[in-house]
């Protein structure tokens, strides 16, 4: 394997509207993160992903983008991104950013010129089609509910539709178009050209189409049939288009690119995470994907830590010869996964440390997202007019045409919703948890934040905070650097159902990590002169035998 400046670095996500607000209006910003680039440091993290910045109407929170080389006034300006990336990098942290280019926003003067002047070249730039017997051109679905064709504005009663695989307010940009890629590959490199590290890719399986659109078999009662199915199947077409736009950006500056790529074919992971993919790495969103099969959101199985782990260590399993793949136990998208995933004797400190430590040692480039580092837990919803996101609302709506009652649909999504994870950061006891001095924030905040903070933590030696930089620190160890970034993963014998052991392996060394989720302790055989890293509770080495408590964890060097 290449080795490349990125290797054996943490990286942390930031969502920037709920990080830190510098200007009282209620909504985080640039100058917010700035003034929190010490804290970061001293987590110890390398790379920072900030989720998008650019000009937007903020239909699906910036990943609609009106304008890809400018930043949203409510964030801040140029000027601000400029001093982020050089204050960031003065301390060892590097910025990269979320790359939207699939879609882009209807508010998007491309998309604008395009509907004045369906003549335009602009016009090339999206799916413009006549529909098909008085309907829209097929019937896929959108991910966010209804068709993914919508009346062309100003065209209405033409029967002209347009394309838009998300909201209607995001609509897919034609990739089959050459000088369109080219608008997009020059955005990019105008970025990387700032200084800009690299980026995590947005929705990139979509940018693929049949251009026959011919539609799918339907998979629900309204007849239609979900866009990622289509997606799935013109994976080689994608492809094309992934080795261009590597090739004329991220290969030469060197950059790095983290794919969110669901749907890839896992018989064809060398070709996106392998020396020459088209990608660096991608995230690993399997235990997510176990959801997805079923076809409404509100029928969703809870995933038990157990089947986490199954489905982590397959992906584990399979990319050890291949490439890294990103652990993450949660993001903007998902719930917090420590509501989610542990079981309820685990869903607090004692669990967030543990999950810490397989999320963190892991093979792969791991990400936390914002939040996680203190054990933030989901936030309690108490109507659906608590609720901002877009998806949140749309399945509430799908939930009751379903039969759910109101508060059954509440429920499902205290539990499901994007929003859990979106709510601001937790820096203190004070008015909107140290977050914003506004009178009020534009996400709720915790319920717990007066207990369940950053300043509450940083000077505990026992508290989540302080385990994530003590985590961090031992895979940045010079002794150790080497095997928990190179080292073959291995799974271990569980000998429970919550517990999540692995061994990572080099050259004749070994590391345990193991994660005990149980409500009591449990054992494993290792060596007589073993030697004990890291361990959340006091745990007992003895004979060649180390007892790990209920809810704890403990690294080992064999
Ligand atoms: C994935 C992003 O993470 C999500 O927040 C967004 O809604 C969709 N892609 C569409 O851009």
């Amino acid at each position: 394997m290449q080795t490349k400046w990125w290797h054996g670095k943490v990286a942390y996500q930031i969502y920037p509207k709920s990080f830190c607000d510098s200007n009282g209006d209620g909504i985080g910003d640039l100058q917010g993160i700035i003034s929190k680039l010490d804290y970061l440091k001293e987590l110890g993290v390398e790379i920072v992903w900030l989720s998008p910045i650019f000009k937007t109407p903020f239909v699906d929170q910036g990943y609609d983008i009106a304008d890809y080389e400018d930043i949203d006034p409510v964030f801040g300006t140029m000027a601000d991104f400029d001093e982020l990336l050089a204050k960031a990098k003065e301390r060892g942290i590097d910025i990269i950013l979320d790359l939207v280019i699939n879609h882009c926003s209807n508010e998007h003067e491309w998309f604008k010129k395009a509907c004045a002047d369906l003549n335009s070249e602009e016009a090339k730039y999206f799916y413009f089609r006549k529909g098909k017997n008085g309907l829209p051109p097929d019937n896929l679905r959108s991910y966010f509910g209804g068709s993914v064709w919508e009346p062309v504005p100003g065209h209405e009663g033409e029967d002209l539709y347009y394309l838009h695989y998300f909201t209607k307010e995001q609509p897919d940009l034609n990739w089959n178009y050459a000088p369109l890629r080219q608008k997009l590959f020059d955005m990019i490199n105008f970025w990387l050209d700032k200084g800009v590290a690299g980026f995590r890719i947005d929705a990139i399986m979509n940018i693929a189409k049949d251009l026959d659109f011919p539609g799918l078999p339907a998979d629900g009662a309204d007849g239609m049939c979900s866009a990622n199915k289509m997606t799935a199947k013109l994976s080689d077409q994608a492809a094309t288009f992934l080795t261009m736009m590597n090739d004329a950006t991220f290969k030469p500056h060197d950059a790095l690119s983290v794919a969110e790529a669901f749907g890839v074919n896992q018989d064809s992971l060398k070709n996106y995470i392998g020396d020459d993919g088209f990608f660096n790495t991608i995230f690993d969103f399997s235990a997510r994907e176990l959801n997805e099969k079923y076809p409404a959101y509100y029928r969703y199985r809870p995933v038990s830590i157990a089947k986490w782990r199954d489905t982590i260590f397959a992906s584990q399993e399979r990319v050890n010869d291949i490439g890294f793949m990103c652990p993450i136990i949660e993001n903007h998208d998902e719930p917090r996964g420590v509501s989610y995933y542990l079981p309820r004797h685990a869903q607090n400190a004692d669990g967030a440390k543990a999950f810490g430590a397989v999320n963190v040692l892991l093979r792969g480039l791991p990400f936390i997202y914002q939040g996680q580092e203190i054990g933030m837990t989901n936030t309690r919803f108490n109507s659906i007019y608590e609720f901002d996101d877009v998806n949140a609302k749309d399945n509430y709506k799908s939930a009751l045409e379903g039969g759910l009652t109101p508060s059954q649909a509440l429920e499902v999504l205290n539990v499901e919703s994007r929003d859990n994870a979106r709510t601001p950061m937790l820096w203190s006891s004070e008015k909107n948890a140290g977050f914003s001095s506004a009178p009020i924030t534009w996400l709720k905040v915790h319920q717990d934040y007066q207990t369940l903070n950053v300043a509450a933590q940083k000077d505990d030696e026992n508290s989540v905070l302080s385990f994530y930089k003590q985590l961090i620190a031992l895979k940045k160890n010079p002794q150790y650097k080497e095997i928990l970034t190179y080292g073959k993963f291995k799974a271990l014998d569980p000998v429970a159902e919550y517990v999540v052991p692995f061994a990572r392996e080099l050259d004749g060394k070994m590391i345990y990590v193991i994660a005990n989720f149980e409500d009591t302790e449990v054992s494993y055989g290792v060596n007589a002169d073993s030697k004990i890293l890291l361990s959340s509770k006091e745990v007992q080495l003895q004979d060649g035998r180390v007892t790990i408590p209920a809810v704890s964890c403990v690294v080992i060097e064999l």
